[in-house]
């Protein structure tokens, strides 16, 4: 008898063929462009052997109770897996397959990319030239500031923190340094030049602050108002990992009180952001969309070990990457 696997979105040709192409798994979709409603992934679940999920998605008792006794794996089709109960899995044996390792370049490149974005004052230059505020060359408009020399601190010195780091070496040149801060030893941090410091220190001393740890417990709104105070007045702060880990109320108080020089995001809270946030009132926070990940090929590679995972998973072998 053939396994049911639930998919809740559509994914890239590549990986969505490989998952079709499995003659021993009968396919339940999701097929259309917005996220499974909940009802719908509640009904949809039940009774089958693997759910091949996004990020989006909540898992927890709630849907794993719905899904019966038979479910065997969840696979997530994405590094983060905060929107998972591993508790709840945990109690039930069953394991849960992500995506580690191949999205971090194209998180990386966008991390880099905000921080310049921030830093050259990008949303503001290119409004202005929609908005036809572009006059005649000036010596003094729209001055940002450059990387040259500056102290990097980034938050998680994970794989994305680590491939954050070594791109912006290059901007900041031999007189700039990169710190971080980060809860476990690594053994790596000496090979890529860069220097461990107490979170006190990183908020105190950095030029730019990264975020690019986890979303747990512990890192959850870690950056509050408490935290800004004891930033530099003209920090720029990047945040490519979970909205979570900010505080964004304390975000808007803070911007409103004339801290940060600016900040770049690619994750907010809630997810989409709405048009009118206040956050969208300040001319140095630049948002983009969580599009991190967002390549073709980063997308195809997650999606080729989601489906790798879910189809172990039924399978009853070891998935070729669970979470610990
Ligand atoms: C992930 O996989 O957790 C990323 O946030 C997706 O971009």
């Amino acid at each position: 008898m053939s396994s049911k696997v639930l998919l809740t979105r559509t994914i890239p040709s590549e990986p969505q063929k490989f998952l079709e192409s499995a003659k021993d798994i009968e396919l339940i979709q999701w097929k259309e462009k917005s996220v499974i409603p909940r009802e719908k992934l509640l009904e949809m679940v039940k009774g089958v052997d693997g759910i091949l999920c996004m990020l989006t998605d909540k898992i927890d008792s709630e849907l794993l109770d719905a899904a019966g006794p038979n479910l065997k794996v969840v696979s997530t089709l994405s590094v983060g897996y905060d929107h998972v109960d591993l508790n709840e899995l945990r109690k039930r044996s069953i394991p849960l397959g992500y995506t580690p390792g191949v999205l971090t370049d194209a998180t990386a490149e966008i991390t880099v990319m905000l921080v310049l974005a921030a830093a050259r004052r990008m949303r503001e230059g290119i409004r202005a030239v929609e908005n036809g505020e572009w006059g005649k060359w000036n010596p003094t408009w729209m001055l940002g500031t450059q990387l040259t020399n500056k102290t990097v601190g980034i938050f998680g010195l994970g794989r994305i923190g680590s491939a954050t780091a070594l791109r912006l070496k290059p901007f900041i040149g031999n007189e700039g340094k990169i710190i971080y801060c980060s809860r476990t030893e690594k053994p790596e941090a000496a090979s890529i030049g860069v220097i461990k410091v107490d979170f006190d220190v990183l908020l105190r001393d950095s030029d730019v602050i990264c975020i690019c740890s986890a979303m747990n417990e512990e890192t959850n709104e870690m950056f509050n108002y408490e935290v800004f105070k004891k930033m530099k007045k003209n920090v720029i702060l990047v945040n490519t990992a979970r909205g979570n880990i900010i505080r964004q109320k304390d975000l808007c108080r803070a911007l409103s009180e004339g801290m940060f020089g600016s900040v770049g995001l690619d994750v907010c809270t809630p997810e989409p952001l709405d048009p009118n946030d206040p956050l969208l009132k300040f001319n140095k926070v630049t948002v983009i969309p969580h599009l991190g990940s967002a390549t073709l090929e980063t997308r195809t590679l997650m999606g080729n070990i989601a489906v790798k995972n879910v189809l172990t998973g039924v399978r009853g072998e070891p998935l070729p990457h669970s979470v610990k």
